[in-house]
């Protein structure tokens, strides 16, 4: 199926790479502008360039989702160049294995800072920018956010308050015809997300079996979901949480202790 997005603005915060990046990429193939958005000047600017090289009018802005003042400059300066912006994803996303003894307070806040705080601020602050009504807003959330998983006590927290947050928001700005949903993938392959989970060639096969589908999603998988929401075919979704992982959140935690400790030996020889 092809999509027809050349009216929208599309703005990817945490677009610089991986899941983000290859949402962004599927929009610019349908003919969309898109801001990109980042911590790294030099990462969002060269997938921005990457856009362009595919034919797409695109645009990078460096902000920490944890700054509003830098987030509100940023899709402030995207609204200046691209108008109101049609699509939002709120993507920008941190991790590491660590059991809750293992990580410090400051450990535990700095991954909800990024993925709720964050995802606050962005959505928030995009109110102004954004198409009123038709808006279609997304974030990125994570199994972790429904099923409970050791060495993941922040990022289940984190995910767990995003869920929530979609369908809060998705109650109060329905009536101005703004769309919210979560999209919770799987795990997707060559992504930083998955090799942290999975930093061995061990346990990324032993994730891959466990996928009732039995393999690892692909960038394109996550983007084909983000794709059917923005497009007519979506317009009376909204507050959803949608899986798109190959079934693997039907099968309970997974076990992180070897990957820990592969994650843990990688750090120390670092
Ligand atoms: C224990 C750790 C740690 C680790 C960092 N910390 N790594 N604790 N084990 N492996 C602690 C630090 O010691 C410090 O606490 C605190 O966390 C903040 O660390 P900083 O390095 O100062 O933070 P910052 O520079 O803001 O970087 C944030 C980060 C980093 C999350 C730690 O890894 C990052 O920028 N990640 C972005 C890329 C990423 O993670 N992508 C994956 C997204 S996928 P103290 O007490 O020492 O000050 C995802 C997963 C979903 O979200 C599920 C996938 C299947
Ligand atoms: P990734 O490549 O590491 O992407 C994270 C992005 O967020 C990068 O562009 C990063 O760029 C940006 N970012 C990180 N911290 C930021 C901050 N403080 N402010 C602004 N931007 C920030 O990750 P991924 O694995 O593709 O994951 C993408 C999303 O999917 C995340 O929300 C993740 O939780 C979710 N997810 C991933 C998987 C998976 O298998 N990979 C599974 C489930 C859910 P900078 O470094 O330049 O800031």
């Amino acid at each position: 199926m092809s999509f027809d997005f050349s009216d929208l603005h599309v703005f990817v915060s945490g677009g610089s790479s991986g899941i983000n990046l290859g949402i962004a990429e599927a929009f610019a193939g349908a003919g969309a502008r898109l801001s990109l958005m980042s911590r790294s000047a030099g990462k969002v600017e060269a997938a921005a360039a990457r856009l362009r090289g595919l034919g797409a009018e695109a645009a990078g802005y460096s902000a920490d989702v944890r700054q509003p003042d830098a987030v509100q400059a940023a899709l402030a300066a995207a609204h200046t160049r691209f108008g109101d912006i049609d699509v939002l994803v709120s993507g920008a996303a941190g991790n590491f294995l660590a059991t809750a003894l293992g990580m410090s307070p400051n450990g535990f806040k700095t991954v909800v800072d990024i993925d709720l705080l964050g995802s606050f601020n962005v959505l928030r602050l995009s109110h102004p920018f954004l198409r009123k009504p038709g808006a279609c807003l997304i974030s990125l959330s994570a199994s972790q956010a429904f099923v409970p998983t050791p060495f993941q006590a922040h990022v289940c927290a984190a995910k767990s308050g995003v869920d929530m947050l979609t369908r809060v928001l998705a109650l109060e700005w329905g009536p101005e015809g703004i769309r919210i949903n979560s999209i919770v993938p799987g795990p997707v392959a060559d992504t930083e997300g998955l090799s942290r989970l999975a930093p061995t060639p061990e346990t990324l096969e032993a994730m891959a079996r466990r996928v009732p589908l039995r393999r690892l999603g692909s960038r394109a998988d996550i983007a084909n979901l983000a794709m059917v929401l923005a497009s007519p075919l979506g317009e009376w979704i909204t507050g959803a949480v949608i899986p798109v992982d190959g079934g693997i959140s039907l099968t309970g935690p997974r076990d992180f202790a070897a990957a820990a400790e592969a994650a843990a030996a990688g750090r120390s020889a670092a």
